[in-house]
C-alpha cells in the first residue's frame, strides 16, 4: 500500500477510534441521567440544549434560530471534508426522513433538517450548497463565522477540535469532533441523541412516536 494511503487509513482510523470513545463516555453520562424513557424526554445532567443563535445558510443568507422552524428539528453537527463518519450519518439522518415521509408525509413536513457545520473556515455557503443537498433536498446547510460556529456549539455541547498531523501542509487539517443526530422538540428541548451505533430504524420510531402538533 502507498505510504501515504496508508497514513491517511490510520489517521481516520484514529479519529474514529476518538469520535468512538467520546460517545461512549457521553452515552454513560446519557445513561446515568436520564430520568424519563425515550422516546419521551432525555435530560442529559439536566442540560438545557439549544437557544439563539446568528449564523449563515447554505445560500449565503444570514439566519437565526427560527430556520428550526415552529416543529421538530433534526440536527447534525459535521464538517464536508470528513472522510468517513459525518457522511455516514448525513445519510442516515437522510434515510431516515424518507422513511417518514413515505408513511406519513404531514409528520416530515413537521421536521427541519439542518446540518450545521463545525469547520466554517472551509464549509463557505458554496461548499455546503453543493454537498448537503445530496443527501436530502430537505437538509438545510449552515456556516457562519467562527465566533457564531463556537456559540452555536456551546448551545449544543459539541466537541470538535482542528487537529495538525506532522506530515500534514501548514494550511491542512482535520476535524476531530462529537458526532450525534439531535432529535430536538419545538420548545428547544432535546429528546434525542443518536450516535454512530444508533440505526435508521430507532430514529424513525422515535419520530413516528412523537406528540402530534
Ligand atoms: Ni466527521
Amino acid at each position: 500500500m502507498n505510504p501515504q494511503i496508508k497514513k491517511r487509513l490510520l489517521r481516520t482510523l484514529i479519529i474514529c477510534a476518538i469520535a468512538f470513545a467520546a460517545g461512549a463516555v457521553f452515552a454513560l453520562i446519557q445513561e446515568k441521567s436520564a430520568t424519563v424513557k425515550a422516546p419521551t424526554s432525555v435530560a442529559i445532567g439536566g442540560a438545557k440544549f439549544g437557544g439563539d443563535f446568528e449564523a449563515i445558510n447554505d445560500k449565503g443568507e444570514a439566519i437565526d434560530q427560527s430556520i428550526l422552524g415552529d416543529g421538530y428539528s433534526l440536527i447534525y453537527f459535521g464538517f464536508t471534508y470528513c472522510p468517513a463518519i459525518c457522511p455516514t450519518e448525513l445519510q442516515k439522518m437522510a434515510r431516515a426522513l424518507r422513511e417518514v415521509e413515505k408513511d406519513n408525509p404531514q409528520l416530515a413536513a413537521q421536521i427541519q433538517s439542518v446540518f450545521i457545520s463545525i469547520d466554517p473556515e472551509r464549509d463557505t455557503p458554496d461548499v455546503l450548497e453543493s454537498y448537503v443537498p445530496m443527501f436530502h433536498p430537505r437538509i438545510i446547510g449552515v456556516t457562519g463565522s467562527v465566533e457564531q460556529i463556537n456559540q452555536i456549539k456551546s448551545l449544543y455541547k459539541v466537541y470538535a477540535k482542528k487537529v495538525r498531523e506532522d506530515d500534514m501542509a501548514d494550511d491542512e487539517y482535520i476535524m476531530d469532533h462529537s458526532s450525534y443526530i439531535y432529535l430536538v422538540a419545538p420548545d428547544g428541548e432535546l429528546i434525542s441523541l443518536y450516535g454512530i451505533d444508533d440505526g435508521v430504524e430507532k430514529i424513525v420510531q422515535d419520530i413516528k412516536a412523537l406528540p402530534a402538533l
